[in-house]
C-alpha cells in the first residue's frame, strides 16, 4: 500500500521534540495527557504536512471517500524497550517514560476529530494498547497473540465499539513478513446478493468473547444475539468465531457461507506496518486480519509491539455512548454499563 504522507526527517524530530515535551502519562491521568494534546494540536508546532494530510483524511472519510491510511516515518520514543513477556503491560508502566508513540497517535486521533475510546475492564483502562505477544495468550485470537488473527473486527462480541483503529509500529523486524490485511466492507458486499445482506441484517447470530476479554471480565463470555450487517457496510464478525445462534434458520447458515466466500474474494490490501508506521482504518465499516507469511527471525517475531488505539468517528457520534461513560471521561468505557444496551 502506497503511504498517504512520508513526514520529512525534520517534521519528524520537530514532532519528537514536542512530543518529548509532553508532562504527563497517558497511563498515570489521560485527562491531562488529553488535554496537553489538544493544547499542541492546536499550536504552531505540528508541521503542515501532517496537519493538512489529517485534514483530508478527515475529509475524506467525512464524505465516503478512502478510509484506510498509511503515515510513514512517524515519531517515535528515543528508547523502544523490551518487556517482560509474561505481563508486558505492567513492564510497560515500569520502563515506559517517555510517551512520544502515545502522543502521536493521540494527535493523530484530534486532528482527524475521531476521539479515542477505552474500556475500564482492558488493560486497566487505558487509552493506549500493545499488540506484543504474551506468553499466556500464544496461538489464541486477542491483542495479546504471536500467531495469526482471522479476519475480524475489534470487540465484536462488545456493545460499544470503535469506528477507527490506529496501528503505530513501535519494534518489526524488515526480516519478518507480518502483514495486517484490511478488507473494505464495500467490497464484500459486492459479493452479497441483497436477500443474503438482509439475513445478515437480523439478530440471529452469537459471537464468543476473546480469551482476554473473559479473563478481564468473567460477565464476558458470550454476546448476546446480534446481526452481523448494520447500517450501510458495518460488520460486527469474527471469522470462526462468529456463529447462527442455535435456533436460527437454515437461511441464516446459508448467509454466513456466502459471507466467507464473500471475504475470500473481496478485494483487499496488505500492510506491513515498519518501525514509524502508522496504519488507521475502520473498525466496522470493513474487517482485519494479520497475516504471517515467512518470519526470518522468529525470535525477534516475539519482540514485535504494534502501539494501538480506539477511536470514534467523531465527537457527535461519541457522545451517543454517553451513558456507558460513567466515571465522566470522555470515550472511557465503564463496563458494568453494559445491560443497559443488551436489549
Ligand atoms: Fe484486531
Amino acid at each position: 500500500m502506497e503511504p498517504f504522507l512520508s513526514l520529512s526527517d525534520a517534521d519528524k524530530q520537530s514532532l519528537v521534540s514536542a512530543l518529548l515535551d509532553l508532562s504527563t502519562s497517558p497511563y498515570r491521568d489521560y485527562p491531562a495527557f488529553r488535554d496537553e494534546i489538544a493544547e499542541l494540536a492546536a499550536s504552531p508546532r505540528i508541521p503542515d504536512s501532517l496537519a493538512r494530510a489529517c485534514e483530508s483524511i478527515r475529509t475524506a472519510r467525512t464524505n465516503g471517500g478512502a478510509c484506510d491510511y498509511l503515515l510513514r516515518n512517524c515519531p517515535l520514543d528515543p528508547v523502544i524497550p523490551v518487556f517482560d513477556q509474561d505481563d508486558p503491560v505492567a513492564d510497560k508502566y515500569r520502563q515506559k517514560t517517555t510517551f512520544v508513540g502515545e502522543g502521536f497517535l493521540a494527535l493523530f486521533a484530534k486532528l482527524t476529530e475521531t476521539p479515542l475510546l477505552a474500556y475500564s475492564t482492558r488493560n486497566n483502562g487505558d487509552f493506549f494498547h500493545d499488540v506484543y505477544a504474551q506468553n499466556r495468550y500464544t496461538k489464541t485470537q486477542t491483542q495479546k497473540t504471536d500467531g495469526e488473527l482471522y479476519f475480524h473486527n475489534d470487540r465484536t462480541a462488545h456493545p460499544v465499539r470503535a469506528d477507527y483503529l490506529a496501528l503505530l509500529g513501535m519494534r518489526a523486524d524488515p526480516r519478518n513478513l507480518v502483514y495486517t490485511g484490511y478488507v473494505d466492507g464495500r467490497n464484500i458486499l459486492e459479493y452479497l446478493s441483497q436477500e443474503q445482506q438482509a439475513v445478515l441484517r437480523e439478530p440471529l447470530y452469537c459471537t464468543p468473547y476473546d480469551e482476554y476479554s473473559r479473563d478481564s471480565n468473567q460477565l464476558h463470555v458470550q454476546s448476546k444475539p446480534h446481526t452481523i450487517l448494520e447500517e450501510a457496510q458495518c460488520f460486527r464478525y469474527y471469522d470462526t468465531r462468529t456463529k447462527p445462534m442455535p435456533n436460527a434458520p437454515m437461511e441464516a447458515r446459508d448467509a454466513v457461507i456466502a459471507l466467507k466466500d464473500a471475504i475470500v474474494r473481496a478485494d483487499k490490501v496488505r500492510v506491513r506496518i515498519g518501525e514509524g508506521d502508522l496504519f488507521s482504518f475502520p473498525n466496522q465499516a470493513g474487517l482485519h486480519n494479520r497475516d504471517i507469511v515467512e518470519l526470518g527471525d522468529p525470535a525477534q517475531a516475539k519482540l514485535r509491539w504494534l502501539l494501538k488505539t480506539y477511536s470514534f468517528r467523531s465527537d457527535a457520534y461519541m457522545r451517543r455512548f454517553d451513558d456507558a461513560f460513567s466515571t465522566g471521561v470522555d470515550g472511557f468505557v465503564y463496563d458494568e454499563v453494559e445491560s443497559a444496551y443488551a436489549a
